[in-house]
C-alpha cells in the first residue's frame, strides 16, 4: 500500500464460550479505500465488525486507526477515536429510536460529541446531513415508522456521517431491503464515498452488492481471512476454493469477470 493505512487490523483473536470465532485477523483500510468483506452467515464478519468498533472486545489483536490505539484507547480516548469511526447497522428497523425524530436521530450525535452547541444550527446541520443522503429536509420533524427501509437506511447513514467520520463500518446495510432499493443505497454510497473521501469496510453475504462497491475484497471463511486483493484479483481469479465456491453461488455482474472466471478453470 502507497498511503498510510486509515484502519490497520493485525492478529484479532476472539473466542465465545471457548469456541474461536475469530482466528487471527489482519487487513488494513487506505484512506479513501472501500473494502469488502465477505464470507457465508457465522463465518465471522459482524464480529470482526464489532471488535473494530471496539462494541465487542477482541482477546487478542491490534487495531489502529489513523496511527491510534483503538483497543488501548481510555474512555476519552475512545471518544475521540469514534468520531472518525462510524458503523452503519443491517436493520434500519431495529437501530433507529422510533420515538424519536429524524431530526433528533440526526443531531443525537452532534450533543454527545459536543459538536455544535447552538440548537438551531444543530437543526441545520441535520437538515444539510438529510439532503446529503438524498432525503428532503422537510421530513425533519417525522419519526422513522413514516419511512421506507431504505429511507430509513439513508436516515441511519446521515445520523453515522453526522459526527465527520473518515471510517464507515457498514455491516450487511442493504441486506435487509428490496433489491431494487439496496442499488439505490449503494449508489448513494459509493456518490458519498467520492464527494467526501470517506473509507468504507463494506460488510456483505452477497458477492454481487459486494463487486459493486469495492475496491478490495476480502474473504473470511470460519473466522480466517482466505483471500484478500483486488476486486479484480478475487472475482477473475479466486485462489482459494472458499471463494471459487462463494462465486459459483452468485451471478457476476462484469461480463468481462464472468468471461475470466470461466476462462480460468
Ligand atoms: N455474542 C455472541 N455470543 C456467542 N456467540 C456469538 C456471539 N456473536 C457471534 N457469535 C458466534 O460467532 C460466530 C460468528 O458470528 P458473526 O460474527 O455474527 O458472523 P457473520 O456476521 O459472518 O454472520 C457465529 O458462530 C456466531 O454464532
Ligand atoms: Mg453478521
Amino acid at each position: 500500500m502507497l498511503t498510510e493505512p486509515l484502519l490497520r487490523v493485525e492478529n484479532l483473536v476472539k473466542h465465545f464460550a471457548g469456541r474461536r470465532v475469530l482466528d487471527g485477523i489482519s487487513f488494513e483500510v487506505a484512506p479513501g479505500e472501500v473494502l469488502g468483506l465477505v464470507g457465508e452467515s457465522g463465518s465471522g464478519k459482524s464480529t470482526t465488525a464489532r471488535c473494530v468498533a471496539r462494541l465487542t472486545e477482541p482477546d487478542q489483536g491490534r487495531v489502529t486507526l489513523a496511527g491510534r490505539d483503538v483497543l488501548a484507547a481510555g474512555r476519552r480516548e475512545l471518544r475521540a477515536i469514534r468520531r472518525d469511526m462510524q458503523m452503519v447497522f443491517q436493520d434500519p428497523y431495529s437501530s433507529l429510536n422510533p420515538r424519536m425524530t429524524v431530526a433528533a436521530l440526526i443531531e443525537e450525535p452532534l450533543a454527545v460529541h459536543r459538536l455544535e452547541a447552538d440548537r438551531r444550527r444543530r437543526r441545520d446541520r441535520a437538515a444539510e446531513l438529510l439532503e446529503l443522503v438524498g432525503m428532503s429536509a422537510a421530513h425533519l420533524d417525522r419519526h422513522p415508522r413514516s419511512f421506507s427501509g431504505g429511507q430509513r437506511q439513508r436516515i441511519s447513514i446521515a445520523r453515522a456521517l453526522a459526527v465527520g467520520p473518515r471510517l464507515l463500518i457498514c455491516d450487511e446495510p442493504v441486506s435487509s431491503l428490496d433489491v431494487s432499493v439496496q442499488a439505490q443505497v449503494l449508489n448513494l454510497l459509493g456518490d458519498l464515498r467520492r464527494r467526501l473521501g470517506l473509507s468504507i469496510l463494506f460488510i456483505a453475504h452477497d458477492l454481487a452488492v459486494v463487486y459493486y462497491l469495492c475496491d478490495r475484497v476480502a474473504v473470511l471463511e470460519n473466522g480466517a481471512l482466505v483471500e484478500i486483493g483486488t476486486r479484480e484479483q478475487v472475482y477473475g481469479s479466486p485462489s482459494h476454493p472458499y471463494t471459487r465456491s462463494l462465486l459459483d453461488a452468485v451471478p457476476v455482474p462484469d461480463p468481462a469477470v464472468e468471461r475470466a472466471r470461466r476462462s480460468d478453470r
